[in-house]
């Protein structure tokens, strides 16, 4: 029996709420498809921080490199200065593992109510691919004469051919085979430097290496409005750090909500564990509540299996997932129509046995 290590995240807020969620469907489809994993768990975050000062040690990044992959629920909380947690631990993992595909679909499944008036699924399946490790995420800038009235801060994005064109490659091999069509979006009537290295790597990569994949180029303002308004012109999206932070979020609001995006932090070369996670946060206004929408943290759960090539045990998550949306119908107002433990529960029953109700 295959077994698969996986090094467990859950984090702050809602993320331990969403992970216990996706767990449990994990365990369904170990039963069902005959594998298994170890899962050890992590205690990082908020907590660990607040009672430790530790946010993550080089021990522990040793041991998760170490493991298949990492599922996180969700980090950053209102006590900890922000940046502490999103900088040191997640962004700090994406850097570190050499993630640098953020894959984040975004697809309207059938039954969810999209605030897009008129929308239907079939004109909203997208695959969005966001540049993971450089742009303005890199970290480079900084302040000088801090605390005066001539205080200056500097934040620079930086945009290496290297990381723009693997990105770019995995884009493009991402649209061959799906609808043979790839968009970059970027400022490059703007941000002219990064704009035009990313403009000319995009370019000559489809040019030389994918003649048959369609090219478009859309600048990342009227992105936000096309998403709304023509969601079928895009396949695949390839595009910067930060561009692909908004637009994701975007997205997540026209498939129903952020409680349904999910997504994967991948090194394509296998090199090191690939991290999958919810788009959304940590949702401290609704923490503890008992209202947190799993469905994101279970269909990252599917990115993960789908990552670790079990195909059959990530397709039956998606479908579970999927299959609940359709039943509940309309899932306006807070609880979506059963609360974070029973959205679970049904997401699990459908996995071990998809013709139960
Ligand atoms: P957020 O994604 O946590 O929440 C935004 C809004 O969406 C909130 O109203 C929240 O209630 C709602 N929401 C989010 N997930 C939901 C779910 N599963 N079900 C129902 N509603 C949901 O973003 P924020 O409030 O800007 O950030 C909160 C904290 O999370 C910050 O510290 C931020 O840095 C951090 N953050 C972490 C990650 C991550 O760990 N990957 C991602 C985004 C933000
Ligand atoms: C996301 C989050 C992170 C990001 C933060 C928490 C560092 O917003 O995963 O989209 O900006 O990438
Ligand atoms: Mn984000």
């Amino acid at each position: 029996m295959t077994t698969h290590e996986l090094a467990v995240i859950a984090g702050d807020g809602i993320g331990p709420e969403v992970m216990t969620q996706a767990l449990k469907v994990l365990d369904a489809a170990e039963q069902r498809f005959g594998f298994s994993t170890t899962r050890t768990e992590y205690d990082l975050g908020g907590r660990r921080y607040r009672t430790t000062g530790e946010v993550l040690s080089d021990d522990t990044l040793v041991e998760l490199d170490a493991v298949d992959a990492i599922l996180l629920g969700a980090v950053g909380t209102p006590d900890v200065p922000p940046g502490v947690l999103e900088r040191g631990l997640l962004l700090k993992l994406r850097f570190a593992f050499d993630q640098y595909v953020n894959l984040r679909p975004v697809k309207l499944l059938a039954g969810v109510p999209t605030p897009i008036a008129g929308l239907t699924p079939d004109r909203c399946d997208m695959v969005i691919v966001r540049e993971n490790t450089e742009g303005m995420y890199a970290g480079a800038g900084g302040l000088l004469f801090d605390g005066t009235a001539h205080e200056v801060a500097t934040q620079e994005s930086i945009n290496t051919r290297h990381g723009v064109e693997r990105v770019v490659r995995d884009a493009f091999v991402r649209a061959e085979a799906r609808r043979g069509h790839l968009t970059m979006v970027h400022k490059t009537n703007v941000l002219n430097f990064a704009g035009d290295l990313w403009m000319r790597t995009f370019t000559e990569v489809g040019e030389a290496d994918f003649p048959d994949v369609e090219r478009d180029y859309v600048h990342a303002d009227a992105m936000c409005l096309y998403m709304v308004t023509t969601p079928e012109r895009f396949d695949v999206v390839v595009t910067d750090n930060l561009f692909g932070d908004i637009i994701t979020d975007l997205g997540a609001a026209v498939q129903g909500g952020l409680g349904l995006a999910a997504s994967g932090n991948i090194d394509p070369t296998g090199e090191h564990p690939s991290m999958f996670e919810p788009v959304h946060g940590s949702a401290p206004d609704i923490a503890g509540k008992g209202w947190a929408n799993p469905v994101a943290a279970v269909l990252s759960l599917g990115l993960c299996l789908r990552h670790l090539g079990e195909v059959d045990a990530a397709d039956a998550v998606e479908d579970a997932a999927a299959t609940l949306l359709t039943e509940l119908g309309a899932m306006a107002g807070p609880t979506m129509g059963g609360s974070t433990d029973e959205l679970g529960d049904r997401i699990a029953e459908h996995v071990a046995d998809p013709s139960a109700t």
